[in-house]
């Protein structure tokens, strides 16, 4: 069984956030997206690993994932170049994956309980594709599956308009290689792309067995902001944490708090689990960090009371209001204003950012 990871993708949702670097490398819980992807796929016995890139953000995550080793993993890059779709992204992997059968993973998904399950099941059967189902609010959004009341499979429609079902299509997918051939035949959607939904409905329509299983951990497509929030409360709620780094005496900390060995919470600082705080970064006396916050490598959080929100890193904050809620990018400041004449709120704000003030 051999693995692919879907990592090309514009990001559109994103943005800013993808204004400077792929989706996949999002971090969430401070642990970039796409190596949840990649340590399933490992944990499952699957180290053959094929990551298709698009031509955004490929130097970046080439030089994140380097050859796999690090993780465990053997990494072979393929180039879909422009992205015209999930399926033709898996059309590209042919060569790759030869007569083997093999795991997608669409680089955006996190899934709390692993891909051991659906592995297994489809092995023990003669299927040409296994699906992941879970029931959603916003079925229209996803790729739908219709089941009859024995469980089988009966329709696989993307984003209906009026969905004759509420469950949806994970972004985690068993293949034989007659995948392939199924690919060839079917036509883009409205949307434009190639929809892997509808090559999984061709291998129905052609009297293929299709492994399916609703599954009961959570599971979230980081493609939109708030869809990172509660990626990143979901998976620190499921941390020990780990106090590695410096914390001063009269520092108060609760909590679960992973704290990388070369961070600081300074004296004064108030910090309420679960929080995860990386590799050089300072809370500084005054700080409140409240729960469901990650804070990524080299920041310094100073006056500010933050809660449930990602700062992605190399970043100042030393706001003396509130923030909540946030999903902060790479490099930004959020500095204070108070004192400056004329009073008001000073912006640098780049394209496509979006503040509520
Ligand atoms: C894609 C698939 C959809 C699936 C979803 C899961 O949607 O097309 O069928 O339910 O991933 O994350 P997209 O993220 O391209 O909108």
């Amino acid at each position: 069984m051999k693995g692919i990871i879907l990592a090309g993708g514009l990001g559109t949702r994103l943005r800013p956030i993808t204004h400077t670097g792929p989706k996949q490398l999002v971090p969430v819980a401070n642990k970039p997206v796409i190596q949840y992807a990649i340590e399933d796929l490992r944990d499952a016995g699957i180290t053959d690993i094929g990551v298709v890139l698009g031509n955004l953000g490929r130097d970046d995550i080439q030089s994140f994932l380097g050859d796999g080793t690090e993780l465990g993993v053997d990494i072979t890059y393929i180039v879909q170049g422009n992205p015209l779709g999930l399926a033709h992204a898996v059309g590209c992997t042919e060569e790759f994956v030869g007569e083997d059968d093999f795991v997608v993973y669409l680089g955006d998904n996190i899934l709390n309980d692993g891909i051991s399950d659906l592995v297994q099941s489809f092995e023990t059967g003669d299927y040409a594709a296994g699906i992941a189902l879970q029931e959603v609010d916003t079925p229209e959004q996803f790729g739908i599956a219709e089941i009859d009341p024995d469980g089988n499979v009966t329709k696989l429609v993307e984003k209906p308009d009026d969905p004759a079902s509420d469950l949806a299509l994970v972004g985690i997918y068993v293949f034989s290689p007659a995948i392939f051939e199924a690919i060839r035949t079917i036509e883009p959607s409205w949307r434009g792309e190639l929809e892997i939904t509808d090559a999984i409905q061709e291998l129905l329509d052609d009297g293929f067995a299709i492994d399916s299983h609703v599954i009961q951990g959570w599971w979230k497509d980081t493609g939109k902001p708030e869809d990172i929030l509660e990626a990143n409360r979901l998976v620190l709620d499921g941390r020990p944490g780990s106090l590695d780094g410096t914390v001063d005496s009269d520092a108060d900390v609760r909590g679960h708090v992973d704290l990388h060995e070369t961070a600081t919470i300074e004296g004064g600082a108030v910090v309420r689990g679960p929080v995860s705080i990386a590799a050089d970064t300072v809370v500084e006396g005054g700080t409140y960090v409240g729960p469901y916050t990650a804070v990524g490598p080299n920041t310094r959080l100073s006056t500010v009371h933050l809660e449930n929100s990602v700062i992605v890193g190399e970043s100042e904050i030393s706001s003396d209001g509130k923030i909540v809620d946030s999903l902060v990018g790479k490099g930004a400041t959020v500095t204070s204003a108070s004192g400056l004449l004329p009073e008001g709120r000073r912006l640098v704000i780049g394209e496509q950012s979006n503040l509520k003030l």
